[in-house]
């Protein structure tokens, strides 16, 4: 049995959603991680300060007493974002983070943003208070392939927004191409990139490996193998601008596997052991602190977490639950196609 010991993650991108869903997942994450930003597509979308408040009231209710967990709230940009609501909201510490879905990129983002020419005004007030983008980075142009959405934003989108705005903090989330993980590197220290479990476990073969697997449909979509290896070779090298956002995303069990699938992989209750286990196996254990605890907290000027968690090597697979189950519905919990041998001492 090996035994290691890291300073307590944080997660910079998590989907509580609301009601039952929100009460039963919440836990999933506060159990092994001290802080989150919290994503603001729900339906309605969070768009103000207030919104955002309210939600947040909602979040700490669900956190069981034993956990000691800070969930870091965000407005969700639209083209009639009050500019003076958000500065507020963000220099009152009311919110962490301002989100930029393109409208119809994902899930709940059809109130998003058409032209981003339109929001710059809100950008540039954004970068003179320091107040973090985060972005969904997809081209929403229906003749992109949906393989090229995220190297086409970047061509079009990310790069107009960076030349204009050098100073403003971004983060591009959920980051799944070789494209994206050059871009990153190559740009200033304000942009820095989440990425996800599943792309660092997963290439596209998944989501058709023996027929269709819904659980494995998130957007933006796995991609091919090179891709993976690439985001495997940041994430794993200590660079302390790649860091983790699991985007855990639930979708109850007949929304996944529907005729219309949902997009979307609910991770959070084994990400640290399927991570332990990547990094083991690219021989890179020693870089698993920095991806999941150091480098997010640098990039918003944080200080890591006091407590620490111990991460133990079993000498048997462990066996996954397969659901969270919320009333009589079920969540299919995140599981990778390959044997994971760490647990989380809680
Ligand atoms: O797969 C995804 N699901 N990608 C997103 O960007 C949104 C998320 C959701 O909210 O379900
Ligand atoms: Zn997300």
């Amino acid at each position: 049995m090996k035994e290691i010991e890291i300073i307590k993650p944080d997660d910079w991108h998590v989907h509580f959603r609301d009601n039952e869903i929100l009460k039963a997942v919440v836990p999933e994450t506060s159990r092994h991680f001290a802080r989150a930003i919290v994503m603001p597509n729900l339906m309605p979308p969070i768009l103000t300060g207030n919104d955002a408040n309210e939600y947040k009231k909602k979040i700490n209710k669900a956190i069981p007493n034993k956990d000691n967990f800070n969930p870091f709230m965000t407005i969700y940009l639209t083209e009639n974002t009050d500019k003076n609501d958000l500065k507020q909201s963000y220099l009152n510490n009311l919110v962490f983070a301002a989100k930029l879905y393109p409208a119809g990129a994902t899930t709940n983002s059809d109130s998003g943003v058409q032209n981003v020419s339109k929001i710059m005004p809100i950008l540039e007030t954004m970068a003179k208070i320091g107040m973090p983008l985060l972005i969904h980075g997809e081209s929403t142009d229906r003749n992109v392939d949906i393989f090229d959405r995220e190297k086409i934003f970047l061509e079009t989108t990310l790069g107009f927004i960076y030349k204009e705005l050098p100073n403003l903090k971004i983060t591009l989330e959920h980051i799944t191409t070789q494209e994206a993980t050059l871009f990153v590197k190559n740009a200033n220290k304000n942009i820095a990139a989440s990425i996800t479990p599943h792309h660092l476990a997963l290439n596209r073969n998944a989501i058709f490996h023996n027929g269709i697997n819904p659980h494995h449909y998130c957007l933006p979509i796995l991609k091919r193998e090179h891709h993976r290896k690439a985001l495997i070779e940041v994430a794993t090298s200590g660079n302390p601008k790649f860091f983790l956002g699991t985007d855990t995303a639930p979708h109850l069990q007949h929304d996944k596997e529907n005729a219309c699938g949902c997009a979307g992989i609910f991770n959070s209750t084994y990400t640290i052991s399927i991570l332990s286990q990547i990094f083991e196996n690219y021989d890179a254990l020693e870089n698993l602190e920095n991806f999941v605890s150091i480098n997010g907290a640098k990039h918003y000027k944080l200080e890591t977490n006091k407590t620490k968690i111990k991460i133990i090597k079993k000498t048997n697979p462990i066996k996954f639950k397969k659901y969270l189950k919320i009333g009589t519905e079920k969540l299919v919990i995140f599981y990778p196609n390959f044997e994971i041998f760490w647990e989380v001492k809680l």
